[in-house]
């Protein structure tokens, strides 16, 4: 994963009007995405995901740094009824970069 994460903590900026990250980041619109990196797609406890993400977790998605990509381009190509209300970031070093800071928050990331 090739990306630039001090300019990823720009790009993300895009998200925090429904994530956090960091120490004790709390869950918002979206949940928090501390430990994303090897973390089963809708598993944080407590938080309130749609039916279509309860499903990606009982078939097994795992987030990574493919599966991230793929949703964060096109949240509802990769999972159609995902609640994940966002256009998607179409540029890839935006992707890259973005998920190089993510990245920083997964203890020992896969
Ligand atoms: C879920 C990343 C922007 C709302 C997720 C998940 C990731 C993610 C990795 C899955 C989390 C998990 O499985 O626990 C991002 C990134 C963003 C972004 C990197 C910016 C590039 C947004 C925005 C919103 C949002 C702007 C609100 C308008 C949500 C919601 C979910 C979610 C509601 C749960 C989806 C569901 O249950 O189907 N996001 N997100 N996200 N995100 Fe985002």
């Amino acid at each position: 994963l090739l990306g630039d994460a001090e300019r990823g903590a720009d790009v993300f900026r895009k998200c925090t009007g429904c994530h956090k990250v960091g120490p004790d980041a709390p869950n918002r619109a979206g949940p928090h995405l501390n430990e994303i990196f090897g973390r089963k797609a809708g598993s944080i406890e407590g938080f309130k995901y749609s039916k279509s993400m309860q499903r990606a977790f009982g078939d097994g998605l795992v987030w990574d740094a493919e599966t991230l990509d793929a949703y964060i381009e096109n949240p509802r190509a990769l999972i159609s009824g995902t609640r994940m209300s966002f256009r998607g970031l179409k540029d890839p070093q935006d992707r890259h970069d973005v998920l190089a800071y993510l990245r920083q928050f997964t203890a020992s990331p896969q």
